[in-house]
């Protein structure tokens, strides 16, 4: 069989006056209006536990968007043993069924919920509208559209056979169920590790980050419209520690999915090597973690071009990207015209709510999150090895807005150079022309994560320095880009080190971790 050729879904402009912008201006409109009530969903049932915590939009943290449902040990147990239940027949639908349904899933985000999901990415985790396009529409279709493709190339991925002995692979999913654990920071991300395990015939345990309710429960609906059978994909929110210990105690966990923060999925690993005694097969462990991304510019680049990769890397989705250039490190012939042009470019981004589609920038997602960040702002304000060159200002008063900041420091080892912040803070380090091996060697030894780096230059040879020097540096590596934006089909995503296990999203290599293959030799 041949399933429909897996394309990218165009990003559609919002150009004032048309129709998508009027759309998704509406639903955003509506949707603040009223109060939404976002339940656990076990074997296919709204689960009301009445243990509620409400949501609020970070960009306007007094006004309450709705309520969503906390779990206790009994909910997790029963979303366990209702996907174990509903694993067999799952596990032995044809794939062609289970391929139908997600492509039909990515056909009513493309269509019917694409203003919806937009607007409760925008609501929920404060993105402007053209992140929430990108995002929650066109990376979560490439997802859908692109894994069933794999999944179809692997299915035919079968050894030799002779006239006597017909070898052939038989792609089991695996024995048990997967737990899936999501970050606030993409809706592509939490719906794609959930669905990724589940079109490869996994039944699935689904913890969203409870700063993403709002477009958790969209995807469910679009899950649930699209045929996803009851007790495939069962959705669990509240005490992280208490529903991970509770999932991980099961003998039928069998994999694990994650993207969140570097010491929680170290924690998991550890809990997991503790349990291993009790399991009935070796789970798999896989994860992208944190980052702390690179921009490194030679003498021979463009400063306009470096400029804009900076504001672009970093400030973009308000920096909260695991893929967010961080750190800089500029040579000194060009850092002054790198100055001029990020100080100029950076006077023209508007901060404020999504609501303005005119905003380049919103808000960050948590009162703990713009804390962190104005406490590390503060500092650099203090620091004699730091100076602010543009930004610096912070106010909550009524939604957590941190401005674009640029610090530039004498000490490549500088705080906010090795720290992984999570926002829209960039630190720069200037270097000697002379010493562009010795700065590549400096951002290795420094590169605790090692997710997304970028290199610029025109001279071909310090280029091809670069790309050496920082082979383990990153797992995504740009050159003459800045180093976000991975799009699915065309650059697998994952990083190593500190980042994860490298499983790159988006790709074959991640779906290869949800099967158990059954070798059949038969002889005739
Ligand atoms: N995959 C996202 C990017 O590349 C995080 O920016």
């Amino acid at each position: 069989f041949e399933v429909p050729i897996a394309v990218n879904e165009p990003v559609k402009d919002y150009a004032p006056g048309s129709p998508e912008r009027a759309a998704v201006s509406a639903a955003y409109i509506k949707m603040y209006n009223s109060k939404v009530e976002v339940p656990l969903y076990i074997n296919g049932k709204n689960v009301k536990t009445g243990d509620t915590a409400t949501m609020s939009p970070p960009h306007d943290h007094k006004h309450i968007l709705g309520t969503y449902h906390r779990a206790d040990k009994k909910n997790i147990k029963d979303a366990i043993s209702t996907a174990l239940d509903a694993r067999k027949n799952w596990a032995e639908m044809p794939w062609e069924q289970r391929a139908a349904i997600f492509l039909r899933a990515a056909e009513l985000i493309a269509g019917p919920y694409r203003a919806k999901i937009n607007a409760a990415t925008m609501l929920g985790q404060s993105k402007n509208i053209y992140q929430a396009e990108i995002d929650a529409s066109c990376e979560l279709i490439d997802f859908l559209r692109f894994n069933v493709q794999y999944m179809t190339e692997i299915y035919a991925e079968q050894p030799e056979s002779t006239s006597s002995t017909w070898n052939r692979l038989e792609y089991r999913p695996l024995e048990g169920f997967v737990y899936a654990i999501t970050p606030f920071n993409f809706t592509a991300i939490a719906a794609n590790l959930p669905a990724s395990a589940a079109l490869m015939g996994n039944v699935v345990v689904w913890k969203p980050s409870d700063s993403q309710m709002y477009s958790a429960k969209i995807i469910l609906d679009i899950f649930k419209e699209a045929g996803v059978p009851a007790g495939v994909i069962n959705m669990v929110m509240g005490d992280p520690v208490m529903i991970t210990d509770t999932v991980l105690a099961s003998p039928d966990f069998s994999g694990i999915h994650f993207t969140g923060s570097t010491h929680v999925f170290k924690d998991i690993w550890q809990k997991i090597g503790t349990n291993i005694h009790n399991y009935k097969t070796y789970p798999r462990i896989v994860g992208e973690t944190g980052g702390k991304d690179f921009i490194v510019a030679h003498k021979s680049s463009n400063p306009k071009q470096v400029a804009t990769a900076m504001i672009r890397g970093a400030f973009e989705f308000q920096g909260q990207k695991c893929s967010a250039a961080s750190r800089c490190y500029i040579s000194k012939s060009i850092w002054k015209a790198v100055e001029k042009e990020l100080i100029a470019e950076m006077a023209t981004l508007k901060m404020g709510s999504p609501e303005d589609m005119s905003n380049f920038i919103t808000a960050v997602i948590h009162e703990g999150s713009f804390d962190k960040l104005a406490k590390f702002i503060d500092k650099a304000k203090k620091d004699k090895k730091a100076k602010i060159i543009a930004g610096g200002k912070y106010d909550k008063s009524e939604g957590y807005f941190i401005e674009p900041t640029v610090i530039v420091t004498e000490d490549p080892k500088y705080t906010t150079m090795c720290t992984e912040l999570f926002g829209p803070v960039l630190t720069v380090y200037v270097f000697e022309d002379k010493d562009w091996l010795k700065t590549l060697t400096l951002v290795d030894e420094t590169s605790e994560y090692a997710l997304t780096g970028a290199v610029f230059s025109e001279d071909r040879y310090a280029l091809e320095v670069a790309i050496k020097a920082l082979q383990n540096a990153a797992g995504n590596f740009y050159v003459n880009d800045k180093p976000t934006g991975a799009v699915v089909g065309q650059q697998p995503f994952g990083g190593a080190r500190a980042s994860g296990t490298n499983d790159k999203a988006g790709s074959k290599l991640n779906l290869y971790r949800w099967i158990s293959p059954r070798m059949i030799k038969e002889t005739f």
